[in-house]
């Protein structure tokens, strides 16, 4: 289950409702999956083929659909993170400087752990949304966040897209933030 750090003031926010209250509060989707309907293997593999992505989307077909039916996305597909990604170092330095979107970013973790740092309302300021397999989440379009691993540094997530255009990042400059 999702757990929420305050970064100002160190505040720890654990529990479904009081997690699903906060972001609710900051306009964050936050949902749930069964991370167990995947099988064993695929719980805990970060290197996959095409066929090991594929089987992960049909295991989660009616939760991706009854998605993107409610919230109009038209794409979606698996990104996987760990170690034995070729320039991960590269990968997560790019990933880490505070950016917006167009549309809103989804992901579903199906395997590892990842952590989303999201700008949130002025009296909050910056809070990390720390993600585990079953948690899913959507940043509002045009909210500065950005997402990094934790430390077993591996994650499998679906991303879901109403336009794959949508997903470019534009950088938000923003002197306030302390990494
Ligand atoms: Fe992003």
């Amino acid at each position: 289950m999702a757990e929420i750090r305050i970064r100002n003031t160190e505040e720890r926010i654990k529990g479904e409702e009081n997690v699903r209250a906060f972001l609710e509060s900051q306009e964050v989707l936050y949902e749930h999956w069964d991370p167990s309907k995947l099988s064993e293997s695929l719980q805990n593999k970060f290197v996959l083929s095409d066929e090991e992505k594929a089987e992960i989307l049909a295991t989660f077909d009616s939760e991706i659909r009854d998605l993107a039916d409610r919230r109009g996305y038209k794409t979606w597909d698996i990104i996987a993170l760990s170690d034995a990604t070729p320039n991960l170092e590269e990968l997560l330095k790019k990933f880490e400087n505070v950016h917006t979107h167009t549309e809103d970013e989804v992901r579903a973790i199906t395997a590892g752990r990842g952590i989303f740092i999201i700008k949130g309302t002025d009296d909050v300021g910056y809070f990390d949304v720390e993600l585990e397999a079953g948690d899913v989440i959507s940043v509002p379009e045009h909210k500065p966040h950005f997402f990094t691993l934790m430390e077993n540094r591996q994650i499998v997530a679906v991303r879901l897209f109403i336009e794959t255009e949508g997903w470019i990042a534009h950088p938000f400059a923003d002197p306030a933030f302390a990494k």
